[in-house]
């Protein structure tokens, strides 16, 4: 069974889809931690709702950087990880994670890869960015995380087409919506595969 970690630094919407999603049983799997590195992530607060261990894990707390991802490896491998699930997680994982879980990492992206992506494009930056350029459709993507932000190979991305009167705040909403469904939907693709 895929026992999920989830790694989140804002609302965490896509979690509780992903939540909801097992817990209405469509997907077989077990999220068994919700890691952040922002204490006042909602992300910790809906965990807690939900029963999830949750950890603030910040590279403030360490004053080696090492540590701080021994710290997450170790919560990884005491909660019996074996797929990460980066959610909003606003920070690079640390190569000496990316390694130990090569292919059992993936990142959902507010805008279809490999445009608009990229360090610098998260949240409304991408939003901004995409209606600016005036594109007739914008999405999804969720894709494998390696070294490089947003580089890792894309496992599938839904797409939304752009109307003339959408603003970057009216296009967040639509893609958010859209990522509800995507996420649960890859996830489940594993959960089948293990
Ligand atoms: C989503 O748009 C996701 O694509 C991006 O960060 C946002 C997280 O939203 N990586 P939420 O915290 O899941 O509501």
């Amino acid at each position: 069974m895929l026992n999920i970690a989830i790694f989140a630094s804002g609302h965490g919407s896509n979690f509780e889809a992903l939540h909801h999603a097992i817990a209405d049983k469509k997907i077989q799997a077990k999220i068994v931690v919700v890691i952040s590195n922002n204490s006042s992530s909602g992300a910790l607060s809906l965990a807690q709702s939900f029963n999830i261990p949750a950890f603030h894990i910040s590279q403030q707390q360490f004053s080696d950087p090492n540590l701080f991802h021994q710290k997450i490896l170790k919560t990884l491998q005491s909660s019996n990880t074996n797929f990460i699930v980066l959610a909003g997680y606003m920070k690079k994982l640390d190569p000496a994670i990316t390694r130990v879980f090569a292919d059992r990492i993936i990142n959902i992206h507010p805008a279809l890869l490999p445009k608009y992506g990229g360090e610098g494009m998260f949240g409304m930056n991408v939003h901004n960015a995409v209606i600016a350029a005036k594109e007739n459709e914008s999405g999804a993507t969720v894709h494998f995380v390696n070294d490089e932000y947003d580089k890792g190979s894309i496992i599938a991305q839904q797409k939304i087409t752009i109307e003339a009167n959408d603003t970057p705040e009216t296009l967040a909403a639509k893609v958010l919506t859209v990522e509800h469904e995507l996420l649960p939907s890859v996830v489940r693709m594993f959960s089948e595969r293990i």
